[in-house]
C-alpha cells in the first residue's frame, strides 16, 4: 500500500510541498484548496512532470474533501501569508476561521492520520487545531523549528564558508520574531559555534534567523517564503512515512515540558511513524529558559484571539 499525502492549501506553499513529495516518492498527493481549477491544474502539471523525473504516483487536485480520504498525513497550508510590515500574529483571525473549517473537514475524512500546521501564526494555529479537534498531541504538529534551524544553518555557512551539512542548529520556541536560537546547541562538525566565531557575529546570525521569514516578505513585496517551509515541512512527512525516529524542533502541545503547559510551543521531539514519539528536554540556562519564556508570552498573546 502506498502512503497518501493530503496537502490542504495549494497556494506557494503547498504546491512546492507536493513537489517535494513527488521528488522523493514519499506517496500519493492529493493537493486540496478552495479555488475551483487551481489545485487540479497544478496536480496535473506535478504528474506530468513524472515521466522526466522518474517518480510514478498518483497527484490529484481537488476541491472535495473526500478526495482525501483515509490519508496518512495531511499538511495545513490553507491561509492567508504576510505582507511587508505585518507579523504572524496579524494573521490570527483570518487564519483561525480558516484553520478551524479545514480541521473539521479534513479529520471527519482521516480521523487516523498525523496533521502537521504551517499556517501561521504556527504555534496559535497548531494549538487552535490541537483543541477543536480533540486529537491526541502524537499527531498534531506545528512546522516552524525545522526552518528556523534551516535558516539559520544557512547563514552559519554563509559566515563560515563550510558545508550545510556540517552544520546543525536549534531554533526552539514560537515562531515569531521571539524565537530562541541555541547558540550552545549551534554547532559544526560537533563544535559550537561559540567556539568559532567572536560573540557579535552569533549575536547577527541569531537576530538574522529571529527576522529571517521578514527578511524574505520585504524582498517578494507579496506572499511570504515559500521554498524552505516547504522542504521543511516534506522533512516532518518523510520523518514520520519512514519511520525514522528523527530528532527535530516541532511545535507540539506541552503538558509542564519546559515549564510550559497548554500551549504550542517549538522543542525538539523525536518524530516516527507515530507521530510525536517523544519530547526531548535538554537542559537550559537561566539566560535561554527566560528567553523561551518571553517567546511564550508571544505566543499566549496571540492565542487570546482565539474564540475558543
Ligand atoms: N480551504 C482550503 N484552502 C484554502 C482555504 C480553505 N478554507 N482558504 C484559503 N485557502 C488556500 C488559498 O486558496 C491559497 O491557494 O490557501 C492557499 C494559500 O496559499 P498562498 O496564498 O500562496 O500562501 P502560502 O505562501 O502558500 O502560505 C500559506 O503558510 O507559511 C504559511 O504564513 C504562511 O499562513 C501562510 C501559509
Amino acid at each position: 500500500m502506498r502512503n497518501k499525502i493530503t496537502i490542504v492549501g495549494a497556494g506557494f506553499v503547498g504546491a512546492t510541498a507536493a513537489h517535494w513529495c513527488a521528488v522523493k516518492e514519499l506517496g500519493d498527493v492529493v493537493l486540496m484548496d478552495i479555488v475551483e481549477g487551481m489545485p487540479q491544474g497544478k496536480a496535473l502539471d506535478l504528474l506530468q512532470a513524472g515521466p522526466v523525473e522518474g517518480y510514478d504516483l498518483h497527484i490529484v487536485g481537488t476541491n472535495d474533501y473526500k478526495d482525501t480520504a483515509n490519508s496518512d498525513v495531511v499538511v495545513i497550508t490553507a491561509g492567508l501569508p504576510r505582507k511587508p510590515g505585518m507579523t504572524r500574529e496579524d494573521l490570527v483571525s483570518t487564519n483561525a476561521k480558516i484553520i478551524r473549517s479545514v480541521m473539521e473537514n479534513v479529520v471527519a475524512q482521516s480521523p487516523n492520520a498525523i496533521f502537521i500546521l504551517v499556517t501561521n501564526p504556527l504555534d496559535t494555529m497548531t494549538y487552535l487545531a490541537k483543541q477543536i479537534s480533540g486529537l491526541p498531541r502524537e499527531r498534531i504538529i506545528g512546522q516552524a523549528g525545522v526552518l528556523d534551524g534551516a535558516r539559520m544553518r544557512a547563514f552559519i555557512s554563509m559566515e563560515l564558508n563550510v558545508s550545510v551539512e556540517n552544520i546543525h542548529a536549534f531554533v526552539l520556541g514560537g515562531h515569531g520574531d521571539e524565537m530562541v536560537p541555541l547558540a550552545r546547541y549551534s554547532t559544526v562538525a560537533g563544535i559550537p559555534i561559540t567556539e568559532l566565531l567572536p560573540a557579535d557575529r552569533v549575536e547577527a546570525i541569531m537576530d538574522r534567523t529571529r527576522k529571517g521569514g521578514g527578511e524574505i516578505v520585504s524582498l517578494l513585496k507579496q506572499g511570504s517564503a515559500f521554498f524552505a517551509p516547504s522542504a521543511s515541512t516534506i522533512q516532518m512527512v518523510e520523518a514520520i512515512l519512514k519511520d525514522r525516529k528523527m530528532i527535530l524542533p516541532c511545535s507540539v502541545y506541552l503538558e509542564g515540558e519546559y515549564g510550559l503547559s497548554d500551549i504550542c510551543f517549538g522543542v525538539p521531539v523525536k518524530l516516527g511513524r507515530q507521530g510525536v514519539e517523544q519530547i526531548i528536554q535538554i537542559d537550559l540556562t537561566e539566560e535561554e529558559q527566560a528567553a523561551m519564556d518571553k517567546s511564550a508570552a508571544l505566543i499566549r498573546s496571540s492565542m487570546a484571539a482565539l474564540e475558543l
